[in-house]
């Protein structure tokens, strides 16, 4: 039990896609079924946070069941699919930088105490340096400091970092980050005000 406790921590901090999961630990099916049954058992719907997150897709799967590292033709196959299962809008992907700071701010979102009209934040700052304003922030993530001064801003590079922020696990299957337009957290113009923090020349991660 002690150990099925443990797994299910770990699980749950995966599953809350915040927190890095547990290195180096390979759960069998049988260790993961328990953990579900457990969670199941004792959660209780509140709020914006469903049971419905605690069902692995076959990405988290995968991930959970290979310690983040599945076989090669597993990954490619699955990083395919979540690539196609990216909404890219046609045009430019940039909007309004100043929202899209706030944006990057706020840890709103699928949490218990958030009702079903709250506005989701996409949380950037738990795992990512912005702008150099902002002195609190993670470092789960690479600095995203003076991204659109290294990168550019052509469509090509717009569509990265859109795709990204959409889904990260297109382009690095076990990724840590969460995919926020998958899981429809963040909505279009959401994402498209987040790319422009990351490039327009004005955005203080520019500067
Ligand atoms: C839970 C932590 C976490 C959160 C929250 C998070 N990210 Fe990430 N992000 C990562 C990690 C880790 C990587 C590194 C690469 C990977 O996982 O593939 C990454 C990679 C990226 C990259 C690619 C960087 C590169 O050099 O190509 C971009 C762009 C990015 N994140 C933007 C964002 C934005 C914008 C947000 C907010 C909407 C965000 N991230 C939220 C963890 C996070």
């Amino acid at each position: 039990m002690k150990r099925a406790l443990k797994l299910g921590i770990a699980a749950l901090l995966a599953a809350c896609g915040s927190m890095p999961a547990v290195e180096h630990h390979f759960a069998s099916e049988a260790d993961l079924l328990e953990i579900q049954a457990v969670l199941k058992r004792d959660l209780r719907v509140r709020g914006s946070a469903t049971l419905a997150r605690l069902d692995a897709d076959a990405v988290q799967q995968a991930c959970n069941l290979n310690g983040n590292a599945p076989p090669e033709p597993l990954v490619k196959t699955l990083e395919a699919q979540q690539m196609a299962a990216i909404n890219f809008p046609a045009g430019s992907l940039i909007g309004d930088w100043k929202r899209g700071e706030s944006i990057a701010q706020s840890g709103r979102g699928m949490q218990w105490n958030d009702g079903p009209k709250d506005v989701a934040g996409g949380s950037c700052y738990n795992c990512h340096q912005l702008a150099p304003q902002e002195a609190s922030y993670g470092t789960l993530g690479p600095s995203l400091l003076g991204f659109g001064k290294l990168r550019g801003n052509s469509a090509e590079t717009q569509k990265y970092a859109y795709g990204r922020i959409y889904n990260s696990k297109a382009y690095n299957l076990c990724s840590q980050m969460p995919r926020l337009g998958h899981s429809g957290t963040l909505d279009e113009q959401q994402i498209k005000d987040l790319v422009a923090l990351l490039l327009d020349p004005d955005s203080p991660v520019n500067k």
